[in-house]
């Protein structure tokens, strides 16, 4: 594949990872995922704009074949996806320097063992000129790690966010061109790896409403040639307002917490409120966590496992503590053998991090009764007036 021309003397690399199928071990890729590297070719310094993932490294450097001269090699993240093969480049150009934040180049160190003096440090808002060509560099901490950054190419109005903005999915598409398609990818990444940082996003958003972007160069999935279609939903997925949404993850063993389950999202059906419902034996994290990002209320179907909560949820709930979503209640809905006296509590303490009023638990000792079923029915009138009170109704 030859390099992707985006603008005049710049170009992408696009590594792409068809058959990922878990990040860092733990987070689904349905799509694959793709590494993107970025040349740009000033009239006096040309430089490399993050690496691919170590896997991708013959590839990167195929690409490099032609390109007699890297000056520099812009680290906007440490994680090896995107710092992995610097040190190959490093070899093959024995001149360039490393261009990062002075948290980076720790990290870098640390991680792939790059000697200090291959560092060039840049401070927040600090400037290079390429000749014709300008980079500025914005510090944006924690999308997703302590030393991120993003970089601003001024005549060209571009952007290069490296995770920021970014989506898992494998794409032969320069450009997003089925938006339906990269949305989803683009929430599902944002859902995992930036949700817990949504306040700091908040704030590096307003900070890049200043600038002029007219392309916007993540380093996963396509470049977003319209980049009000990323800014506007990422705007969304910030905002501290969530939508008339509840989640309902749970597990059933025998059937019970199924019909608690039932009658609940019937219910809230009914109320005008959009439900979604993941039976956690079966269902794909991401999905839930997708499902997360706009959630006013979380409704957790558990079953007591002899004296704790069925292993799955607890599994949910640490994921969700640690996504740390913007919801503002939940709820336990709960069925045992003989007694629950610690799954609530244990339910309940696992999502420290999350800011949620519990609004109820109701519980059943074996098959619901009908006096089960009005406690379920008065747990949803409860979530409707919540919504309601909170105008999302
Ligand atoms: Fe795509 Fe945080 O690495």
């Amino acid at each position: 594949m030859k390099l992707k021309k985006i603008a005049d003397n710049v170009y992408m690399i696009a590594c792409l990872d068809w058959d990922r199928r878990l990040f860092d071990s733990l987070i689904p890729l349905p799509d694959g995922t793709s590494y993107n590297s970025y040349i740009i070719k000033g009239s006096e310094k040309t430089v490399m704009v993050d690496s691919v993932d170590p896997e991708f490294s013959d590839l990167l450097l195929h690409h490099l074949q032609d390109i007699k001269k890297i000056d520099f090699i812009i680290a906007n993240h440490a994680e090896q996806d995107h710092s992995g093969t610097i040190p190959k480049v490093l070899e093959k150009y024995p001149d360039s320097k490393v261009i990062t934040t002075a948290i980076g180049r720790s990290l870098l160190m640390a991680h792939l063992h790059i000697p200090e003096d291959r560092f060039q440090t840049v401070k927040d808002g600090e400037s290079i000129s390429l000749g014709d060509k300008t980079l500025e560099f914005m510090h944006m901490p924690w999308v997703h790690w302590p030393e991120t950054m993003v970089t601003y190419l001024r005549e060209d109005r571009m952007l290069f966010s490296c995770d920021f903005f970014g989506s898992h999915i494998a794409t032969t598409d320069t450009f997003v061109t089925d938006e339906g398609r990269v949305y989803e990818a683009a929430k599902r990444y944002y859902a995992e790896i930036m949700m817990p940082f949504r306040k700091m996003i908040q704030k590096h958003l307003a900070r890049l409403a200043e600038y002029d972007i007219g392309l916007i160069a993540p380093s996963h999935g396509p470049a977003y040639n319209k980049p009000e279609f990323i800014l506007e939903a990422y705007k969304e997925w910030v905002s501290d307002q969530p939508k008339n949404v509840v989640v309902v993850p749970y597990i059933s063993m025998h059937g019970s917490t199924k019909r608690l389950v039932n009658r609940l999202v019937q219910g809230l059906a009914n109320e005008g409120i959009t439900v979604y419902q993941f039976d956690l034996a079966v269902t794909d994290i991401g999905k839930l966590a997708i499902a997360l990002v706009d959630a006013a209320t979380i409704v957790v179907g558990v079953p007591t496992v002899r004296s704790s909560p069925h292993p799955n949820v607890m599994y949910a709930l640490n994921v969700a503590n640690v996504v740390v979503p913007k919801a503002r209640y939940a709820a336990v809905l709960n069925s045992y053998g003989w007694s629950n006296e610690s799954t609530l509590a244990a339910v309940t303490n696992a999502i420290p991090n999350l800011k949620v009023e519990v609004v109820g638990a109701v519980g059943c000792k074996g098959l619901p009764t009908a006096e089960t079923y009005k406690e379920v029915d008065q747990l949803v009138r409860t979530i409707s007036e919540k919504h309601k009170e909170d105008n999302l109704i």
